[in-house]
């Protein structure tokens, strides 16, 4: 984790037609996103994505590498705004802080002044095209501010959610499900760690049953009756986490939401943060088409 983590400065000089710039978006917490501005498109309106980075809740940051290497791309080839999220880390901060913190970047970008008085914010960023995303615990905390943003979509004034892009989201239970039996000895996740990390965001008290971890097992919320947004969710073959996504996913089924599995056999967890490697390329074409669509769906039914 320590090697992913070596932290950059935001550049506020187009690098590869992005610029980017830190926005503080909550002081009281110390909690800020790293936005990403796409320069080369002189197109009309820019989608938005919100994208939440992994580390098992306890690791990494916006400002990581990794993640910033990511979310350049992402607002590259997609032609998007990103904001990349930093939300407050366990096991100093607990569930469902990060909950809270997800929920709180949604409520910052609806209210207009907010927008207005970003020095880096693009007057063409369309905030009623708004894309939420995540990979592992981000995964995790996407799914939850879909819910959440669906349950009080009301309470916003201009921000539409109109997908999710989930990528190797983070669930677990406690039982072992095949896949992390199989697969033990896989790259970046083994049981010894998954099982410090959910005790680490867990608080006292509460168990891998709990919703946000077994999202889709006995207590899982009631869904069937909120409006999911369409969701694009990735799945690894050599991810010992699979079986747990894939279980969401027949979740998201059974309460008839709108979502499509992409499975790349030979991928592990994380793979995606690898350029180099030809499904990372894969997923971004995947994403690029995803996002098409649901544009295109909006702007129809706006006419
Ligand atoms: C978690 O959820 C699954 C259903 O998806 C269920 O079969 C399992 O019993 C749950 N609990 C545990 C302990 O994993
Ligand atoms: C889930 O919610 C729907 C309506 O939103 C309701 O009709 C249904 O009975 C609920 N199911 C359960 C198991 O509570």
């Amino acid at each position: 984790m320590n090697l992913l983590d070596r932290h950059v400065a935001p550049n506020p000089t187009p690098h590869n037609s992005v610029s980017t710039h830190d926005v503080v978006f909550d002081p009281s917490n110390n909690l800020w996103f790293r936005l990403f501005v796409p320069h080369k498109s002189d197109v009309v309106s820019l989608p938005i994505i919100v994208f939440f980075h992994g580390g098992g809740f306890a690791f990494l940051s916006a400002a990581s590498h990794v993640y910033d290497a990511v979310c350049r791309r992402f607002a590259r080839k997609l032609n998007a705004v990103v904001c990349s999220v930093e939300y407050r880390l366990s096991p100093e901060h607990k569930f469902p802080s990060q909950y809270d913190d997800t929920f709180a970047v949604l409520k910052f970008l609806d209210n207009p002044e907010n927008r207005k008085n970003l020095p880096f914010w693009p007057e063409n960023a369309d905030v009623s095209t708004v894309f939420i995303a995540g990979d592992s615990a981000g995964g995790n905390l996407a799914h939850h501010l879909a819910v959440n943003y669906a349950k009080s979509s009301s309470t916003f004034s201009l921000l539409k959610v109109i997908g999710l892009v989930n990528i190797q989201p983070f669930f677990g239970g406690k039982e072992r499900v095949n896949s992390e039996v199989e697969l033990e000895g896989a790259p970046v996740v083994s049981m010894d760690r998954t099982q410090w990390l959910w005790k680490a965001f867990l608080p006292d008290g509460l168990d891998c049953d709990h919703w946000a971890v077994n999202v889709s097992g006995p207590n899982a919320m009631n869904i069937s009756g909120v409006e999911y947004p369409p969701t694009l969710l990735f799945v690894g073959g050599f991810d010992p986490l699979k079986d747990w996504q894939k279980r969401y996913y027949e979740w998201l089924r059974r309460n008839e939401k709108d979502v499509k599995l992409v499975e790349y056999s030979s991928a592990i967890h994380a793979f995606y943060v690898f350029p180099e490697l030809p499904e990372a390329e894969l997923l971004f074409a995947e994403v690029k088409e995803f996002f098409n669509n649901q544009i295109s769906k909006v702007r129809r039914t706006k006419i």
